[in-house]
């Protein structure tokens, strides 16, 4: 294109002082001047109007988020770093020498064990979860509404597949939330009220003080042994976050193992409060998984984008489309178009493009492992979905 423009330019000037070298009167001359000025600038600034300015226009209107997201560093610093405990485990060593690795003492009887959640539709997920911790856990504490946090109605999911669960039945505390549906309200409002819910929820599980309460969404996963460790050892964090491995779509598409929203508290009844936010800055090293957007179907990707907090991220239409999101999931690429939301140009630089696919499917909740038939889609080579 350079080229072309450059040729028309040259041959533009040529008819231009052709014409305008003729001799001829002052007035006739100052008029083919003036033309011959307009001609050149009309040309420039025409393409200028009708190509340039709706082209610009139409970069800031798809692309705008990047602008300000690529620029994110400048308006926001980093969040102070978090003191990382060193995590030491390898299945054939005791618990007394694991508690001693980490600079704690071994109990004579493990802590109770809650594991809290939220639970919107993520039902494999939950599975997973669910027989991860089964050996640890004492009590499943689950609320679920037939709100989204965006205000849109929902199915109780949960309700009705509660016969895939029966291996929790007996250690099942379930409650149900009705939606306020405040249309146009920031969805960060609906979450708080349903975290409230599950407060009461865990206190009518009876919580006692000194149990163990996970704090984390159906989708961040502690490892079996990480609770293992934190039940049996005394003088542990009151509260420690979890340093989760972050994964997208599958456990194909490995991001960075910087996932800490995940925290563990000894529950102090009338202070802990159920939260998904930063509470300490003590973080266990590789601590489980993450896996965000893990859905089976294509539908349900449709449905969590649609549900999710960060609903303004769907700027067009067509972000929904199936044949889209289906193409989106096998590149590792980004549901939404959006930038890494890091702090530094170096992180955003690094992680522009699609998430490289990883072949190592070693240290897995050994429950998909084992159940690979049914969970083919969660591990690597598998990216296609079923459709519906
Ligand atoms: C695990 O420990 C047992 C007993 O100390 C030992 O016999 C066995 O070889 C160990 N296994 C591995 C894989 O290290
Ligand atoms: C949501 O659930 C609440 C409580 O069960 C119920 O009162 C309400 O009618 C439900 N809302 C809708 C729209 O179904």
């Amino acid at each position: 294109m350079p080229e072309a423009s450059r040729y028309t330019h040259k041959k533009d000037d040529g008819i231009c002082s052709s014409v305008c070298g003729e001799p001829t009167s002052k007035a006739v001359m100052a008029m083919s001047r003036l033309k011959c000025a307009l001609r050149g600038f009309d040309i420039r600034a025409l393409l200028a109007l009708f190509i340039g300015v709706p082209l610009v226009m139409l970069i800031i209107y798809k692309h705008g988020q990047k602008v300000t997201y690529f620029l994110r560093p400048i308006w926001e610093s980093p969040p102070e770093p978090f003191k990382i405990i060193p995590h030491y485990y390898n299945e054939n060593v005791t618990m007394e020498n694991l508690c001693k690795l980490h600079g704690w003492k071994v109990r004579e009887t493990p802590r109770r064990v809650f594991d809290a959640v939220l639970f919107s539709n993520e039902l494999d997920i939950l599975e997973l979860r669910w027989n991860e911790l089964s050996p640890y856990v004492s009590e499943f504490v689950l609320l679920e509404s037939n709100s989204t946090f965006t205000g849109v109605i929902k199915p109780l999911f949960f309700k009705e597949n509660r016969h895939r669960f029966r291996f929790a039945e007996s250690r099942l505390t379930y409650g149900t939330y009705g939606g306020r549906f405040m249309k146009g309200e920031n969805p960060f409002v609906e979450e708080s009220y349903q975290r409230v819910a599950l407060d009461q929820l865990l206190r009518i599980a009876r919580i006692e003080d000194d149990d163990i309460l996970i704090m984390s969404d159906v989708d961040e996963i502690p490892s079996g042994h990480t609770i293992n460790l934190l039940r049996w050892c005394d003088d542990t964090p009151k509260i420690v976050h979890l340093q989760l491995r972050n994964y997208l779509y599958s456990f194909e598409f490995f991001l960075d193992d910087k996932s800490w929203r995940a925290s563990i508290h000894r529950y102090v009844s009338g202070k802990t409060r159920y939260a998904h936010f930063r509470q300490t800055d003590v973080l266990l090293a590789d601590s489980g998984w993450h896996c965000s957007f893990c859905f089976r179907h294509i539908s349900d990707f449709v449905f969590k984008m649609q549900a999710y907090s960060h609903v303004d991220r769907i700027r067009f239409k067509y972000f929904l489309n199936h044949e889209r999101i289906q193409d989106v999931i096998c590149r590792g690429a980004d549901l939404f178009d959006m930038l890494p939301e890091e702090h530094t140009f170096q992180e955003i630089i690094a992680k522009l493009g699609p998430i490289p696919s990883t072949f190592s499917a070693v240290h897995l909740p050994s429950y998909l492992l084992q159940n690979f038939d049914r969970y083919r889609y969660l591990l690597p080579g598998n990216c296609r979905r079923e459709s519906g």
